[in-house]
């Protein structure tokens, strides 16, 4: 194969060594316009998995690259005049121009031919060849030259960096988190040689144009950040190499190849320097490519199976770059915390690293983390709040070792005077298995295993306040008397035979009202039997669903004496807790968004006028309901569509929401429209949660894709949220958190029924 590699970073020479390799007879050009030694930035850092990943693609140049590297294992956050250290990470880090050397020099030896100093201008120019491989970097030529293939897009970050070196061998990866009266700097530190280390500054813009940076040239930039830091640099200079202010750019690209031209490295894909992982996705990208060409006939074939084999890797880090950049961009928002929690937030930034990740690098560190936690819950359950004694202070279960203290996930929580025997929450999940909206038998079983499961709070599904606010003919309801013994029978099973509480979700389904069973026809109107609905406008959900009758204010009138009705029979019943639905596009979440609520009248148009009836239903439910007892409501944080709510405008309705006594927000996302946008992944809704639990100051529920216990304990020690929901790891094992205990090492009693438990080691294969 005849192949022209454009850009000789990373990606680009070990691409080309590796083919090289693979086949002496291919005959590959490396196009670099610079000289190597011209390379811009200090050090780069691996993960010492990385490094024996890339040793696997070539073991010289993992060789070389181990003997160059300057290894660490601890990180070191000073923060608040502490220093907070944490070990057993496995980093290295090694200069990009010894990099560059040493993939060059393998090159060579291989008969690679590398062409320095020369600029491709038009790739077009080398189209005659079987391959060109564009591993131009992130400002890519070659992608420019063909953006309406590749449809690249460049989300360009509001912080600032700059990538400066310098002569202090810092021991540590080092965190500096430093005031000046402009505001937060934020230092990223690291060696990668003797007596030499990365120092990457990093601040928001404002911060950044206050100290007049704006303007800077390298010079200023480096008395600057040497008089900012000389304390930090212990008396070394700073140094540079092109090293200006910039702003991140995260570049994702619809397409990796056309024709004969493929994307590699940064020219594919960003990922922010805090996950410090641009150069090991470069390279591994190099891997697959190669091997692609070597399993694959044609060219063709070879890239789109290396896009389909590198495509859900890479996203998933940049996902996880994402979380990581948006903690280093809201900084500020965490510098309150406890050191010791401030520490732990930044390791597990990208929601990647957990709590069970740490624990096994080090132990010590997270028995800190879990002692202070569990301290703050004793204070936090025995505060004195606005009622005297918790009515029902549940025990707390029983770590294995006396002097363990128990994980997050096993501490209590308070609200007003309910105290949960730990954090995990069942959401509420419709069953569609009502009839009249009286639950049944299935309701029993379903709450009742799930309560003897061992969770803390037990959410009931969404629960209707009328006939026709149902979702469906098979929904709950607490709108007939009679529905109140159906309900207390399962409450009072709960209350009796677990230590769970239990809550009710009181909803309206406005728009998405007669619909089908979700396993039917999600949001799907009803064949037959429909009835007619009322939301804030009249918006169909689906072009095809019923249009709903815009409501009066006679009709808001009734809604608020129906939720009024349904707290006094959810009194009756004996919930511990109530909540108030208005997320997913029901009737109150309706009036929220902007996108389904386009009324002109003063329930329409600002944020205000938007909540004003919402709030009006809470102010009465409030009332109603006991004081002593808590309130939340769950919102759609965000509606994933343009022009809908974002996470800004959700910190804005968590802010009234407190104001109208509500005592914890259930944070989800979306489903307010049909045709939203959701970026899924793991944990995607917690920093919604973790925003307005800092910005509001209210506590929160975080939800959606948190399904390991190492996920509860990273979100709760961080801060993100006090509580977990989990739905669908219910639905699949309403045991979890027996399960979750008995992985910790932590004792749940079991029920007098299955004592026998106690004893019981359980084996699946
Ligand atoms: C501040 C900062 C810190 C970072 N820290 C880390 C870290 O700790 N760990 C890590 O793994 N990564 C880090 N990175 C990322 C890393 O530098 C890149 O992800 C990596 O270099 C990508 O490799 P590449 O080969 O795709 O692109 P590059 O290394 O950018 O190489 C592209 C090459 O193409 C050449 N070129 C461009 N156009 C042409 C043309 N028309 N003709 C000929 N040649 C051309 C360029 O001169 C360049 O040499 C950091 C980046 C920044 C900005
Ligand atoms: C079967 C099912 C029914 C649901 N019903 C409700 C509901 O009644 N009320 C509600 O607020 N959310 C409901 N949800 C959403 C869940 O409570 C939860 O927010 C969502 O499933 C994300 O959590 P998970 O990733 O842990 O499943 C339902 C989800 C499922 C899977």
């Amino acid at each position: 194969m005849r192949i022209a590699c454009i850009g000789g970073g990373p990606a680009g020479l070990f691409f080309a060594m590796l083919m090289k390799k693979a086949d002496p007879g291919h005959e590959i050009t490396v196009y670099e316009r610079n000289r190597l030694e011209d390379t811009f930035g200090f050090g780069v850092v691996f993960s010492d998995a990385t490094e024996e990943a890339l040793a696997h693609g070539d073991r010289a140049v993992g060789e070389a690259m181990a003997a160059a590297c300057h290894r660490w294992d601890d990180i070191e956050i000073h923060y608040q005049g502490q220093v907070i250290t944490s070990t057993g990470h496995g980093f290295s880090g090694l200069s990009r121009r010894t990099l560059l050397e040493i993939l060059a020099a393998r090159c060579r030896e291989l008969n690679v031919r590398l062409c320095l100093e020369r600029e491709i201008t038009d790739p077009e120019t080398l189209r005659d060849h079987d391959l060109v491989v564009a591993s131009d970097g992130a400002n890519s030529p070659v992608r420019e030259r063909y953006r309406d293939r590749f449809q690249p897009t460049v989300d360009v970050r509001p912080n600032r960096f700059v990538w400066l070196g310098t002569t202090h061998p810092f021991p540590a990866f080092t965190f500096h988190f430093k005031h000046d009266r402009h505001g937060l700097w934020r230092v990223h530190a690291y060696q990668y040689a003797p007596e030499r280390s990365t120092f990457i500054v990093e601040a928001p813009e404002a911060t950044w144009r206050a100290a007049g940076l704006e303007h800077a040239d390298e010079a200023s930039t480096l008395a600057f950040c040497e008089r900012l830091f000389e304390g930090e640099l212990h008396g070394h200079r700073l140094l540079s190499n092109r090293s200006i202010w910039r702003s991140f750019p995260t570049i994702r690209n619809a397409r990796w190849h056309h024709e004969n031209v493929v994307l590699i490295g940064d020219a594919a894909h960003t990922a922010h320097f805090s996950v410090g992982s641009g150069t090991k996705l470069a390279m591994e990208d190099a891997i697959a490519l190669g091997g692609a060409l070597t399993r694959e006939n044609t060219v063709a074939a070879a890239l789109a199976a290396y896009e389909a084999q590198r495509r859900p890797p890479v996203e998933s880090l940049q996902r996880a770059a994402q979380a990581s950049l948006q903690w280093f961009e809201d900084t500020e928002r965490y510098m309150d915390l406890d050191p010791i929690q401030f520490s732990f937030t930044l390791l597990t930034r990208s929601l990647r690293v957990t709590h069970e990740n740490l624990r096994l690098r080090d132990p010590k560190f997270v028995a800190k983390v879990d002692r202070w936690f569990a301290g703050e819950a004793a204070k936090q359950v025995l505060e004195p709040g606005a009622h005297s004694a918790p009515a029902r202070p549940h025990e707390a279960g029983i770590p294995s070792h006396p002097d363990a203290p128990p994980p997050p996930i096993f501490t209590p929580f308070r609200l007003r005077d309910l105290v949960l025997w730990n954090r995990v929450v069942v959401s509420p999940m419709c069953q569609y298995s009502a009839e009249g909206g009286f639950p049944n038998d299935w309701h029993m079983v379903h709450l009742g295993a799930r309560a003897i499961g061992g969770a803390g709070l037990i959410f009931v599904e969404m629960t209707d306040v009328s006939e026709e606010a149902r979702i469906s003919p098979w929904c709950t309801g607490l709108y007939r008397p009679e529905h109140v013994p159906a309900w207390r029978r399962i409450v009072d099973f709960v209350h009796r035979e677990s230590r769970a509480a239990i809550a009710i979700q009181l909803g309206h389904a406005g728009r998405k009202a007669a619909t089908q069973r979700m396993w039917e026809g999600d949001n799907e109107p009803l064949e037959s039997g429909g009835w007619p609905v009322v939301a804030a406008s009249p918006i169909p959900y689906f072009p095809h669903s019923q249009v709903p009758r815009e409501m009066t204010a006679a009709d808001m009138e009734q809604v608020v004496r129906d939720y009024v009705r349904a707290t006094r029979y959810a009194i009756e019943a004996g919930f511990d807790m109530l909540e108030i639905h208005a997320a997913h596009g029901y009737l109150l979440a309706g009036f929220m968004s902007p996108l389904t609520n386009q009324r002109r009248d003063e329930y329409g148009g600002s944020l205000e006028n938007r909540m004003r009836f919402p709030l009006a239903v809470i102010d009465a439910v409030r009332a109603a309901w006991p004081s002593e007892k808590p309130m939340s409501v769950r919102i759609s944080a965000v509606d994933w569509y343009p022009g809908g709510h974002g996470p800004a405008e959700a910190v804005e309705v968590a802010r009234r929401l407190h104001a109208h006594g509500i005592d914890i927000v259930d944070v989800s996302a979306g489903q307010t429209v049909a045709d939203q946008q959701p970026v899924y992944g793991r944990l995607f809704q917690t920093p919604f949660a973790d925003r307005i639990r800092h910005e509001v100051g209210i506590a929160t529920m975080a939800v959606g894709n948190i399904s390991s216990y190492a996920d509860v304990n990273t979100i709760l020690a961080a801060g993100r949220a006090d509580l977990c929901l989990l739905a669908r790891a219910h639905l699949w094992d309403p045991y979890w958190t027996r399960h979750a205990a008995y992985e910790l090492g932590f004792r749940l009693p079991w029920p007098g029924q299955y004592a026998t438990l106690d004893r019981y080691r359980p084996r699946f294969i």
